[in-house]
C-alpha cells in the first residue's frame, strides 16, 4: 500500500468522478490503482467506467454479513474499480462504518486507492472518505462559491488529521490566474493542475468511460496526465495503513 486519498469537493458537479477516473487511470500507469466510489448515496463512478449492470457493488459489500470486497472489484481500464449502486433502499441499508473494513482489506491488496467522495458533509457515510483518507484532492471550479466550500472541505480534513494533497482546477476557461492565486493563499499543498472545459468529458461520460480511455489526446487528459504526476504517492507500511483505517474513530457529521 503507498497511499489512499479521497477526490473530495465541498460543491456537487465540480468533476471529482471525472477527476477520480482520470488520476487513477494516469497513476495506473506507473502503480496498482484501485478507485472506490465512495459517494454511496448518490453513486455515479458506474457509470463513467461502464458498470451500470454490474451485479455485485459497493452496497452489497457495506450490508451486515454483505459480499466479500472482491466480488464488487473489477478490473477495468488498467485499474481495479469498486463501483457503487443508485438504489435508495441499499443505500439506507447500507453500513457506511464498514468502509473502514473495506478500505483496510483494500490497502493490503492495492498500491494506491481513491475514493471519489460525496459533495456534503452532512452525514457519516458523507464524511468517511475524508477522514480515512491519508490526503484529500480538492477539485474546484474556479470561481470563489467553490473556493469556500473547498475551504470547509480542508478544514474538516485537517481536523481529522488528512492532509491535503492539493487543489485541482476543473472546467476552466480563460485565464483564472487570480482566482488560482487566492487559492494558493487559502489551500494547503500544491496546484495540482488546471483542467480545461472540455466536450470529451461529456462524451466520454456518455460512452461509460472514463476520460482518459475515451480522449486519451485531449488537452483535458493531458492536464490529468500532468497533475497525477504533481500527486508522487507515498509508500506507507501496508499493515499499517490496513490498521489505521479499521481502528479509524468516525466522527459525527458537522
Ligand atoms: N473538464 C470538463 N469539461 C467539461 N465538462 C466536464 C469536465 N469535467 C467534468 N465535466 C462534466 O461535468 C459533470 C459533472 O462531472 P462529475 O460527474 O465528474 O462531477 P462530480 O463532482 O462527481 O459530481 P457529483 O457531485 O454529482 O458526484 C459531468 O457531466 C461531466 O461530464
Ligand atoms: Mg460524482
Amino acid at each position: 500500500m503507498v497511499e489512499a486519498f479521497a477526490v473530495a469537493s465541498g460543491k456537487g458537479g465540480t468533476g471529482k468522478t471525472t477527476s477520480t477516473l482520470a488520476l487513477g487511470m494516469a497513476l495506473a500507469e506507473e502503480y496498482d490503482v484501485t478507485v472506490v466510489d465512495a459517494d454511496t448515496g448518490m453513486a455515479n463512478l458506474l457509470f463513467h467506467t461502464g458498470l451500470g449492470d454490474a451485479d455485485t457493488t459497493l452496497h452489497d459489500v457495506l450490508l451486515e454479513g454483505g459480499a466479500p470486497i472482491e466480488a464488487a472489484t473489477y478490473e477495468r481500464f488498467g485499474m481495479s474499480v469498486v463501483p457503487c449502486g443508485t438504489s435508495l433502499a441499499a443505500f439506507e441499508a447500507a453500513d457506511p462504518e464498514r468502509l473502514r473494513t473495506v478500505v483496510a482489506e483494500l490497502a493490503s491488496t492495492t498500491d494506491v486507492l481513491l475514493l471519489d467522495s460525496p459533495a456534503t458533509l452532512g452525514s457519516k457515510s458523507a464524511v468517511l472518505p475524508i477522514v480515512l483518507a491519508d490526503r484529500v484532492v480538492v477539485v474546484l471550479q474556479p470561481t470563489i462559491p467553490a473556493l469556500s466550500d473547498g475551504l470547509k472541505v480542508q478544514e474538516y480534513a485537517l481536523s481529522y488529521g488528512s492532509e491535503i494533497a492539493g487543489t485541482l482546477f476543473n472546467r476552466v476557461r480563460g485565464d483564472v490566474g487570480d482566482v488560482t492565486a487566492k487559492a494558493d493563499r487559502y489551500f494547503e499543498g500544491p496546484l495540482l493542475g488546471t483542467i480545461p472545459e472540455s466536450e470529451a468529458a461529456g462524451a466520454a461520460r456518455a460512452a461509460g468511460e472514463p476520460l482518459l480511455a475515451h480522449a486519451p489526446d485531449s488537452p483535458a487528459a493531458a492536464a490529468y496526465r500532468e497533475a497525477a504526476g504533481v500527486l508522487d504517492p507515498r509508500t506507507g507500511d501496508a499493515d499499517a495503513v490496513a490498521d489505521r483505517f479499521r481502528s479509524a474513530v468516525i466522527p459525527e457529521p458537522p
